[in-house]
């Protein structure tokens, strides 16, 4: 019998809907990716993600925020409690706080966000609004290592999209989301299997610098 792989735990960070929770959650289940959802976490105890953790039998955590003096004081509880859990990877989805530069830097390597922009364009928020105010043809998401600086840290895989004539914000973002659901998961196997990693602020895939992202397009 060929000896069991304990597959790659994983912990993933939500405020809200969870639609990125749900696509990882999904590639548990169909095996296309080798990872374990130990636990979700979500700062709002109404987020929807929590309610399809609950459905796949997913260990679910609510932190508010609310109550802490700062975001360090937040931060430490937080990572206490990732700590516990003790998992190989951090996935941010959608998990709406700034962290901490004492937190990003305990878990460097260790911890992902995905970004609804062409990083580095549009950093921060209403990315879709400022693709379309700006007469872009092409708009997407972007896979990235976290670090101390907002939305810059070293970017994994880019998910493009076109941006039609008549899209407005929500027709926009809804067709980000498809190709974020796609390249998330696409991210996760690869840091999974160790096929990318991150050394010296530089991603590496399968032990040479990638000096672009991955592109999906
Ligand atoms: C996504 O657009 C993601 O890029 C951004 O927040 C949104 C989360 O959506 N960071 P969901 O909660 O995964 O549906």
């Amino acid at each position: 019998m060929p000896p069991s792989v304990t597959p790659c735990a994983i912990v993933v960070l939500i405020s809200g809907n969870g639609s990125n929770l749900q696509a990882i959650i999904n590639a548990t289940l169909n095996n296309s990716i080798s990872a374990k959802i130990s636990a979700v976490i979500s700062n709002r105890e109404d987020a929807y993600g929590l309610e399809r953790a609950q459905k796949s039998g997913i260990a679910t955590h609510v932190l508010s925020h609310q109550g802490y003096a700062d975001r360090n004081s937040y931060d430490l509880a937080l990572d206490k409690l990732i700590t516990k859990i003790n998992p190989d990877l951090v996935v941010l989805a959608g998990f709406m706080r700034i962290l901490s530069d004492g937190f990003v830097e305990k878990y460097a390597g260790k911890l992902i966000n995905i970004h609804p922009s062409l990083l580095p364009k549009y950093s921060g928020m209403l990315t879709h609004q400022r693709a379309l105010a700006a007469g872009d043809t092409q708009h997407g998401a972007t896979v990235h290592f976290v670090t101390a600086q907002l939305d810059a840290g070293p970017r994994i895989i880019q998910g493009k999209v076109p941006v039609k004539k008549d899209d407005d914000e929500q027709k926009l973002a809804l067709r980000v989301l498809d190709v974020e659901h796609i390249i998330y998961p696409q991210a996760i196997q690869l840091i999974t299997t160790q096929r990318i990693k991150l050394q010296n602020d530089q991603v590496l895939l399968d032990g040479a610098v990638l000096a672009e992202p991955i592109l999906h397009d």
